[in-house]
Formats: C-alpha cells, sequence, structure tokens
C-alpha cells in the first residue's frame, strides 16, 4: 500500500520529469562510472535515441570519442573538487550537420553526503558561433585584395621565368637542337616555377578557409607562412621586418587561421602607417615580431617604429568602426578583439612605447582547461 509519503514522492518526481522535459536545453544525469543514469526529451531527441536506451550507457555511444575521452577526466577531477566546470564542444548530428555546445557541468551528492554522479545542462551555442565565424570570414575577405595583389606580384617573376624557358625550347627546337637532356631540363625547371605558383595559391586558399577546431600550433610556422604571402609586397616597398624570438618553439592552442588573420591585419595596419610616411620623409620603416613567454602567457609583439598612436583616440582602437583612414573600415582590429579575447580566451593591447614605437600585443594562455600545453 502506498504511504503519503510515497505518493509526495512520485508526485515531486512528476513535477521534476515535466520541468525537464519542458527545458529546450538537453539534460542529463550520469553515475560515479559515466553511465547514465536520466536525461530529458531534448537530450534524447539530440541524440536520436530514447530515453529506455540511455540509460546505463557511457557518453562514448552519444559523443565523438575525443569529447567523450576528454569528459571523462574533466568527470574524475570534478568528482573531486566539486567545482562546476564549463567546456565547448563540437557536436556532429546524425544528418551531418555540426552542432557547437557548452557542457556546464555539476556535482550531485546523495542524501548521505557521498558523490552521486554528475548533471549536465547542454547549451547550444550553434547560432552565436556561425555568427562569429560569419563576421570573421567578412573581414577576411576585407584583407584578400592586398591578398590577391600579392599573389599577383609573386607570380610575375615565375610567370617571366616560364616564358624564357618556352622560348628558349623553341629556339632549340628551330635550331634541330632538341634531344632527350634538353626536354628533360626544360621540364624540371618549368615545374619547379609552376610549383611555386602553385604553392603560392595553396597557402592563400588555406588562409580563406575558417578554421573550425582548436589545435596546437608553432606559432614561429604561421608567421613564416604569413611572410609568404605578403612578405614580398613589403619587401617592395623596402619595409625592413625583424623577427625576435625568444624561442621558436613555442607553441599556440586555439584557432590558427584566424590568428594569422589577426597578425596580417595588424602588420598591414603597420604597412600602411610605413607607406604614407615614407610618403613625405626618407624614412626607413621597421615592423618588429617578438615572440616571448611569460608563466600565464605566450606573447606576441608587433612593432612599427612610423609614430606614435594619439592619446585621445588609443582606446578607441578596438571599437568597431573605429578608423582614421579615408578608404578604411576600422573592422580590423575589432575582429582582432573578437577572435583573440572571445575565441581564444587571451587578450590583445596596443601602447606607444617610450620611442615613440607602436606596440600591438597579443597574449595567448598557456593553461587551458587546467592543462599545461
Ligand atoms: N600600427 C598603428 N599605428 C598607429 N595607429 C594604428 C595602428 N594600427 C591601427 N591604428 C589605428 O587604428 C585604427 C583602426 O584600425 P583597423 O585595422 O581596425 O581599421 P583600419 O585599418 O582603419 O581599416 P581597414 O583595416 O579596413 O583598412 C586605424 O584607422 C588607425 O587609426
Ligand atoms: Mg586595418
Amino acid at each position: 500500500m502506498k504511504t503519503k509519503y510515497d505518493s509526495t514522492l512520485v508526485n515531486k518526481l512528476n513535477f521534476e520529469n515535466v520541468l525537464l522535459d519542458s527545458l529546450p536545453n538537453p539534460v542529463y544525469y550520469k553515475d560515479t562510472n559515466g553511465k547514465f543514469i536520466r536525461c530529458n526529451s531534448s537530450f534524447s531527441k539530440l541524440v536520436n535515441t530514447s530515453k529506455k536506451d540511455i540509460i546505463g550507457k557511457l557518453a562514448y555511444k552519444f559523443f565523438p570519442k575525443s569529447v567523450a575521452n576528454r569528459h571523462k577526466s574533466i568527470d574524475k577531477i570534478i568528482m573531486k573538487t566539486l567545482e562546476n566546470y564549463a567546456d565547448e564542444i563540437i557536436f556532429p548530428l546524425q544528418n551531418g550537420e555540426i552542432k557547437y555546445f557548452i557542457l556546464n557541468k555539476a556535482v550531485y551528492l546523495n542524501q548521505d553526503g557521498s558523490v552521486g554522479g554528475i548533471v549536465c545542462v547542454m547549451n547550444d551555442i550553434t547560432q552565436s558561433i556561425k555568427e562569429k565565424e560569419f563576421l570573421i570570414q567578412q573581414s577576411k575577405l576585407a584583407e584578400m585584395g592586398e591578398m590577391v595583389a600579392s599573389i599577383a606580384h609573386q607570380w610575375n617573376e615565375p610567370l617571366v621565368e616560364i616564358s624564357a624557358q618556352v622560348q628558349k625550347i623553341q629556339l632549340n627546337y628551330l635550331l634541330n637542337k632538341v634531344n632527350k637532356n634538353i626536354m628533360s631540363n626544360f621540364v624540371n625547371d618549368t615545374m619547379v616555377q609552376i610549383k611555386y605558383m602553385s604553392d603560392t595559391l595553396s597557402d592563400f586558399r588555406n588562409f580563406l578557409k575558417p578554421s573550425t577546431i582548436k589545435k596546437e600550433f608553432l606559432i614561429k610556422k604561421s608567421i613564416d607562412e604569413i611572410f609568404e604571402i605578403v612578405g614580398k609586397q613589403i619587401f617592395y616597398f623596402n619595409i625592413k621586418i625583424a623577427f625576435d624570438y625568444e624561442n621558436e618553439k613555442i607553441k599556440i592552442f586555439g584557432y590558427e587561421n584566424e590568428l594569422k588573420q589577426v597578425l596580417l591585419n595588424i602588420i598591414n595596419n603597420a604597412k600602411h602607417k610605413i607607406i604614407k610616411k615614407n610618403k613625405n620623409d626618407d624614412f626607413k620603416g621597421i615592423i618588429t615580431i617578438k615572440i616571448y613567454s611569460d608563466n600565464e602567457f605566450n606573447i606576441i609583439d608587433i612593432r612599427d617604429n612610423a609614430g606614435s598612436i594619439d592619446k585621445t583616440i588609443i582606446d578607441q582602437l578596438f571599437e568597431p568602426f573605429f578608423t582614421t583612414k579615408v578608404d578604411g573600415t576600422g573592422f580590423g582590429l575589432y575582429m582582432a578583439k573578437i577572435i583573440i579575447q572571445d575565441n581564444m580566451s587571451g587578450k590583445i593591447l596596443v601602447k606607444n612605447d617610450h620611442d615613440d614605437n607602436v606596440i600591438f600585443s597579443i597574449k595567448i594562455p598557456k593553461y587551458t582547461n587546467g592543462n599545461i600545453l
């Protein structure tokens, strides 16, 4: 026979079920072994599995392996520390669509105070990620004009070389001198030039692709790749680039192409200022790129020597649409701030130094999710 206590409990459970099922956020509970013990309808719909078939399963059944692995260790840690935890994940749906979620996790305790397991509330952030990606892509397109000019510049030399080779082989043919050796030299020499042209194009294509996953990469490699694309142009304007690496092996965790975009924008800003100053006086422009780290951050400083920023505007540089250029969009540094601060949990700062140089500093945390990189 049911007691009054039992029916209150049943009522309470019914209420909780209705409450959970009315939430748009997927929610689930797991026990200390990582097995699902409860979930709401949104979660069941997300993983396209009935509630009954979810119970007793491990996260590996529903989440990508890398996510499940990472969360196995996260769960272990928070069941000891009892602290809440939030983590961004990529979640591919069965139809191939990619969703982004924040997993908000907390530990729940049993009545006797022992750890019962983990509760997780999932927050769908796909829309806001897509909007940010769109903005970032827009600002990449803004840099595209410069890049096309730079490719055209970079293709000039190999094109001249290939034309010379073609004319030479024609001459050899007319003189009846074409033999196996001459032919194979011709093919080798032209292929070298063609490969160079095709590499330039694929660098460019890679730059335009959005990076969808955070990964570890060598910062020196990214900087080298930027100069593969824009280096010739900078050289053409007679601007000196100085590198000052404390350690060439410094690695960064984040979105590689987006970071390249930020660096490119800052370098282009410095380049424009130097070219403008060059028009008026005979001045030797230098852009210095320094890479180093402190306890907390890996730091990239980009310094130019073409004059300081007026104190009255220095605080506005990262605001959207702030520009002092006739044809500027004022979008570059704003996007840089979004990419560095929001997407990579870092900082971006600007200052004038004592010699009236301008220094932009990008600081990316060395530690992420409690792990040392
Ligand atoms: N190295 C620098 N030295 C001095 N001022 C700078 C420097 N970099 C940026 N600025 C100032 O910051 C403003 C905003 O830069 P941002 O890159 O956001 O846009 P923009 O360069 O004006 O426009 P766009 O990037 O579309 O060409 C610039 O107009 C300029 O006044
Ligand atoms: Mg700019």
